[in-house]
């Protein structure tokens, strides 16, 4: 025991020393880790050596890796000047990084993220992914799960990552904080990837949005005047726009490879307002997980990742570059919305070393015409996003099974859509028809209490930030998909409203697209659980006929599920993990018009299905 964690301190070392880590070893069976200094950096090629070794000698020093290891990381929330597209403007970073630092560990790590609040206003961090079992207090939603850290304040989060591998991203949870505010967290498994070619590095690739304006100002205007949120100038690949936009070409994402190799690549989308499609010109795509689940593989020209949605995908360096030694690589959005949009492409590339190449410089950055990548999907290419969501399957093997509930004890319907609200007298109102936008489900549109809804809950306080009435249907059966958008409209109640379950429900949730406004497709993100995508569909959902096609084989796992444009998702969960878990589009500015609710799981009847009690330091309103 004593020597097989000696040889694995020494890996983490070797390994951490390739990665700027700060190991301490604080005795013999606990072991501290402090990656406060972590840091991120686009290009970072992971050894997947390292992360073999650790794996193999972690699992040796610690079988039951309970508690073994805990890592800590320092966030510092501050702004930091940072110029793309020729516009300087201060921006929310951590640690004065853009994209912030990559959280790296391990399957049945302890984490321990320390978060210093630098700025003068508030914020949060929520851990998107992770299921945060029995520690809600951790998970991040500001006025959900906990209040906000204050300015100059500290907030410490404290969580295991439990039966989890993969990818997934952190980002703030206040306002529109998170468009500058967001890094990956990789979880390294504890076995070895259930695919075969040897990795030569792993890649993050965070696509993200940049706007020249100030985005949290922008915010301020769409909920005083009910309006929608301006386009944004720039769609980045690990917060480098790439040469189509102005001023850009040194902004430019690119990757080194070794003909030959195999890459795995971990996309994350944390763009704000949008479904993007990814590709790489000439190469084709392996698609090996999605939101840290393992999948079945399959090969595809170009993958679509929503907004809080990751994909692993497998590349090989096996094509023959021209005389520029790169390929291009591309990511522009899937549009379903109706209202003008960011319609851009980032560009980055896949630099090919080799022979004379790794010597001599690579040639300059040139323009290069989009039309290069051209297995691109076009912007509006319903039939290959469709087509890519249905292929994703879950793995469903022995060793990783796929646990869909077969029965559920309750089925939850709900619309997910855009409204009109009417002007209110003497107010200036600049949605559209000259009314104020908003968003529901099942008819609510979800307002933001000014106390933490958790801490209501567990307080028990009567004092009423919340109702628990979230309704379970819509208020009226109507045709969904089939109403007139511009005539027909639903003004929409505004509250506080939860849906409560007990512990252990198998839950199905039916989520509705609708026409008021305009359909669109909405990515719907929950906390706290995975869930599986049972079934989906264009149209209205039909009780009746649709769930005997429901895949409860191997449907996909995830935490985020595009929702068809005009169409339904079916998903189901079982509701194990007790607290306050938040639900909403992961478009920003559908949650900022209240497309989202809240479910509390209420405690089961052993100690070990309760939630645990709140932190010392947890922030208070
Ligand atoms: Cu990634 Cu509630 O969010």
């Amino acid at each position: 025991m004593f020597k097989s964690l000696y040889i694995h301190v020494t890996v983490v070392q070797v390994c951490n020393s390739m990665h700027k880590l700060k190991p301490i070893v604080q005795g013999f069976l606990s072991l501290e880790v402090m990656e406060g200094y972590y840091l991120h950096n686009s290009l970072l090629m992971l050894p997947l050596f390292c992360v073999w070794m650790g794996t193999l000698l972690l699992a040796g020093a610690s079988p039951s890796t309970s508690s073994s290891i805990t890592r800590h990381f320092h966030f510092n929330i501050e702004w930091k000047n940072v110029t793309r597209l020729c516009h300087t403007k201060p921006l929310l970073t951590v640690n004065g990084e853009f994209p912030g630092p990559t959280i790296a560990v391990h399957e049945g790590d302890d984490v321990k993220i320390k978060v210093t609040n630098r700025i003068p206003i508030n914020t949060t961090i929520h851990w998107h992914g992770v299921k945060q079992l029995r520690t809600g207090w951790a998970d991040g939603p500001a006025y959900v799960t906990q209040c906000p850290i204050q300015s100059g304040k500290s907030y410490t989060y404290k969580f295991k990552v439990v039966e989890q591998r993969g990818t997934l991203f952190w980002h703030a949870h206040l306002s529109w904080q998170r468009a500058s505010l967001y890094g990956a967290f990789i979880i390294y498994p504890r076995m070895p990837y259930p695919f075969s070619p040897p990795i030569e590095a792993e890649i993050p690739i965070i696509f993200g949005e940049w706007w020249n304006a100030d985005f949290l100002a922008m915010e301020s205007t769409m909920i005083m005047y009910g309006s929608g949120p301006n386009s944004s100038d720039a769609y980045t690949i690990n917060g480098l726009p790439g040469p189509l936009y102005p001023c850009s070409s040194k902004d430019t994402f690119i990757q080194t490879v070794e003909p030959g190799k195999t890459y795995l690549l971990r996309l994350i989308n944390a763009a704000l307002t949008s479904e993007l499609f990814f590709s790489v010109a000439n190469h084709t795509l392996t698609v090996v997980e999605v939101d840290a689940v393992y999948t079945k593989q399959f090969k595809t020209t170009a993958v679509m990742v929503a907004p809080g949605q990751t994909t692993n995908i497998l590349l090989s360096a096996d094509q023959v570059p021209d005389s520029s030694t790169r390929f291009p690589m591309a990511a522009r959005p899937y549009v379903t919305a109706m209202v003008p949009f960011d319609e851009t492409t980032t560009l980055g590339f896949l630099q090919y070393n080799g022979g004379k190449a790794m010597n001599s410089k690579p040639p300059p950055i040139k323009p290069c015409n989009i039309s290069s990548v051209h297995n691109l999907p076009a912007m509006r290419d319903t039939p290959f996003a469709t087509q890519f969501s249905d292929k994703v399957r879950s793995l469903a093997s022995a060793q990783y099974p796929c646990n869909v509930p077969k029965a559920v004890d309750k089925r939850v319907i709900t619309t997910t859509s855009l409204n009109l609200q009417d002007c209110p007298k003497n107010t200036t109102c600049k949605g559209f028809l000259g009314k104020r936008f908003t968003a529901s489900m099942n008819n609510q549109s979800f307002v933001h209490p000014s106390m933490s809804i958790l801490e209501s809950y567990y307080r028990k306080l009567s004092s009423g930030v919340y109702s628990s009435d979230f309704p379970e249907k819509p208020p009226t059966d109507f045709n969904y998909t089939g109403v007139n958008p511009l005539n027909e409209n639903m003004n929409t109640e505004f509250g506080t409203k939860v849906l409560v379950v007990p512990y252990g429900a198998r839950l199905e949730l039916v989520l509705q697209d609708t026409a008021f406004i305009n359909v669109e497709n909405h990515p719907i993100h929950i906390h706290g659980h995975n869930f599986f995508v049972v079934g989906s569909g264009f149209g209205n959902f039909d009780a009746k006929h649709d769930p005997a096609k429901y895949n409860l084989i191997d449907p996909p796992e995830r935490n985020t599920v595009a929702v068809p444009s005009g169409g339904w998702a079916a998903i189901r969960l079982k509701a194990d993990n007790p607290g306050v878990w938040f639900m909403h589009c992961h478009l920003e500015a559908h949650t900022t018009w209240g497309l989202a609710m809240v479910f509390i799981v209420k405690d089961g009847s052993k100690p070990s299905e309760c939630l645990l009690p709140p932190p010392d330091d947890l922030p208070v309103c």
